[in-house]
Parts: C-alpha cells; sequence; structure tokens
C-alpha cells in the first residue's frame, strides 16, 4: 500500500513522495540502493570517489537512469584533495544528473558548471558563516551536518543548527543526521528542515554491498559505540569502538601531530594520512578482518536487523505519519 506522501520544500524540488536523500556514504552507497529507494519514493546520491575511474562514474550514472526515472544526485569533493574533481564534475555534467551534493572545499566552480548544465547544488555546511558563503554563491539548497551525523560530523546540535540556518538563510534547508526513525524525521520537519539526508540507518541493507560484518555492526552496536577519531583522515570521523579501535586509539599520536604541524611536511602528510585511512576502511568494509574499522554514525541505535531499503523508507513514513 502507497502511504500518503510528505509534504515539505525537498519533495516539491524534486518531484518525490518523502523529502528523504539517502545520503551519500563513501564505499556504502551503490547504485542498487539508489535505485531501490527511488522506488519506495526517496531520492539518493552517490560519492563520485565510490569509482575508482571516471568511466566507471559514467556507467553507474547510466545504469541509474536506465533502471529508473526518479531523480538522483552525485556527491562531489570540491577540494585539492580530489586530484580527478575536474574529470568527474565534466562526467556529472554530460550525463545530467538532478543535483550534485558538495561536500569540503568552496563549491563556486562546482554551482556555475552545474547550472549551466541544469544541475541543481546542494552544499554541505556545519554552520552559519559558510551556509551564507555558498548561499552568496548561488547553491540551490543547504545540507545542515550537525553534530548528531554519521561520518564528517559537525559541531552544533540538530536543534540549533536547522532553526538558525533557516531564520537566516533563504534557500532551503536539508538536514543531515540523527534521523534514526519516523519520529526524528517529522521533529526535524517541525525544527523547519525542509528535508532529511539520512545515512548510517541505510548501511545495513541488502542492497548494500559492504561486508556482512560491517553491517551485523550495525545491528550489534549502538549510540553510545560511536567515537570520533582523527586517525583516519585526520579530520574527525564516526565509527564504531570496535576492540581494534580501542587498541589503535582515536588522536593522532605525537609523531603524526607533529607531522601534521610541519610547515614544509604538513601538505604531504596529510595526503599520506588521508590515502591510508581510506585504505584502512576500504579493507574492512569489505572483507571480513581483524581490523574492524567501520564508519556509521549514532543513529545505528535504531538498527535491528539488515533489511531492504524499501521496508526502512515504509517504515520511516508510517512512523511519520503516526499520531505519537
Ligand atoms: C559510512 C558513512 C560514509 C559517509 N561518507 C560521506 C561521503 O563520502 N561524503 C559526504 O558528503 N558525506 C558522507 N557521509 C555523511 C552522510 O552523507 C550524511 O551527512 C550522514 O550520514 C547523516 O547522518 P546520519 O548518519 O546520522 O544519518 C558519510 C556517512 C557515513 C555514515
Amino acid at each position: 500500500m502507497t502511504q500518503e506522501r510528505i509534504n515539505a520544500e525537498l519533495s516539491q524540488i524534486l518531484n518525490i513522495r518523502y523529502p528523504i536523500i539517502i545520503a551519500p556514504m563513501f564505499l556504502v552507497s551503490n547504485t542498487k540502493m539508489i535505485i531501490a529507494g527511488i522506488k519506495a519514493g526517496a531520492t539518493g546520491a552517490i560519492p563520485a570517489m565510490n569509482y575508482r575511474t571516471t568511466e566507471e562514474l559514467r556507467t553507474a550514472i547510466q545504469e541509474v537512469k536506465s533502471a529508473v526515472d526518479g531523480p538522483f544526485g552525485i556527491n562531489l569533493i570540491v577540494n585539492k584533495s580530489n586530484f580527478t574533481y575536474k574529470e568527474q564534475l565534466a562526467i556529472i555534467c554530460e550525463e545530467k544528473v538532478d543535483y550534485i551534493i558538495t561536500s569540503l572545499g568552496s563549491p563556486g566552480e562546482t554551482i556555475k558548471e552545474a547550472h549551466k548544465a541544469g544541475i541543481k547544488v546542494f552544499c554541505d555546511v556545519t554552520n552559519l558563516k559558510y551556509a551564507k558563503k555558498v548561499e552568496s554563491l548561488g547553491a540551490d539548497a543547504i545540507i545542515a551536518v550537525n553534530k548528531e551525523a554519521g561520518g564528517h560530523a559537525g559541531n552544533i546540535s540538530i536543534k540549533d543548527l536547522v532553526p538558525e540556518l533557516k531564520k537566516n538563510c533563504s534557500i532551503p534547508v536539508i538536514s543531515a543526521g540523527g534521523v534514526g526513525n519516523g519520529y526524528e524525521l517529522k521533529e526535524a520537519l517541525e525544527l523547519g528542515a525542509d528535508g532529511c539526508s539520512v545515512g548510517s540507518l541505510f548501511i545495513a541493507t541488502e542492497e548494500a554491498d559492504v561486508s556482512e560484518e560491517y553491517k551485523q555492526a550495525c545491528v550489534d552496536y549502538g549510540e553510545n559505540d560511536i567515537v570520533m577519531t582523527s586517525k583516519l583522515s585526520g579530520t574527525p570521523c564516526t565509527v564504531i569502538k570496535t576492540p581494534y579501535v580501542e587498541k589503535i586509539g582515536t588522536k593522532q599520536n605525537w609523531l603524526e601531530r607533529l607531522l601534521n604541524k610541519n610547515r614544509k611536511l604538513k601538505k604531504w602528510f596529510k595526503a599520506f594520512t588521508f590515502m591510508r585511512g581510506m585504505k584502512s576502511l576500504q579493507k574492512a568494509a569489505f572483507s571480513a578482518t581483524y581490523k574492524t574499522l567501520w564508519c556509521a554514525g549514532p543513529s545505528i541505535e535504531n538498527v535491528k536487523s539488515i533489511r531492504p531499503i524499501k521496508d526502512i523508507i515504509d517504515q520511516l513514513v508510517r512512523e511519520y505519519h503516526e499520531e505519537k
């Protein structure tokens, strides 16, 4: 049975039944998840970084387009750490996805090029100052990443961030972080959010290609098991506190901190840390390994089993419409 629509700005902008983005997740997002999300009435985005080559990115975009009619996006890292930024942007513009989600760095050029191709741009921000900046650059919406989010979380709570951005910005505000059920989705929209970007809840899904161990960890662990680590990319990131994470610790050691500060070496050391961190995450995400290093946010508290995407979206919508 199809449930009642959820009317919010994001549903209007993208012409979808429910204002939910299956958030872009490094290593986790794939075309199957996006197709299932669209079929269930939502939308979804994939990080361009999930594809080794730009041709693989092109094939993925074409695959989603030939499977479903609904809107979807690509997440683009727009700072210097992304060596293939220009090629990725060119392919996205050629293939014409519905929206780009920018993270890290200044999105000015991306917005200009995307708009020429008729593509909307939603920009990740964690505070008002940056929100005003992307608004002045012409962003179509803000993705307000709060401190409850998985991945590179912000440091302002959803209750403070969404109303502040709504009050001071005139473009739509999509809230990212801390939505693990339909009641929390409703709370976010009641705070003024025009839609929600939901990540962690969708890791333990049948459509995700990550290892069963990673999915099961999202079932077995809860919000109190999430810690921030700066060991992975240099930028703090949420991970599940497995025995392995406890063993290696979550802070950079004195040598790493020293190299991070050295004027001549820091650029190279940061790039090295990033590559090393991403490799470790990749190994842990796809194979059974004793180095259990899994990225997830506190919303995994709500994950009780590995399910199809449609079940999760149906539940979010059912709970949203329920009288509490
Ligand atoms: C495993 C994982 C990987 C992520 N990778 C990315 C990424 O590549 N790019 C990005 O912009 N955000 C990334 N995020 C953040 C999500 O897009 C989204 O903001 C976040 O998941 C929302 O919080 P939630 O997990 O509580 O739903 C990631 C989050 C998780 C949990």
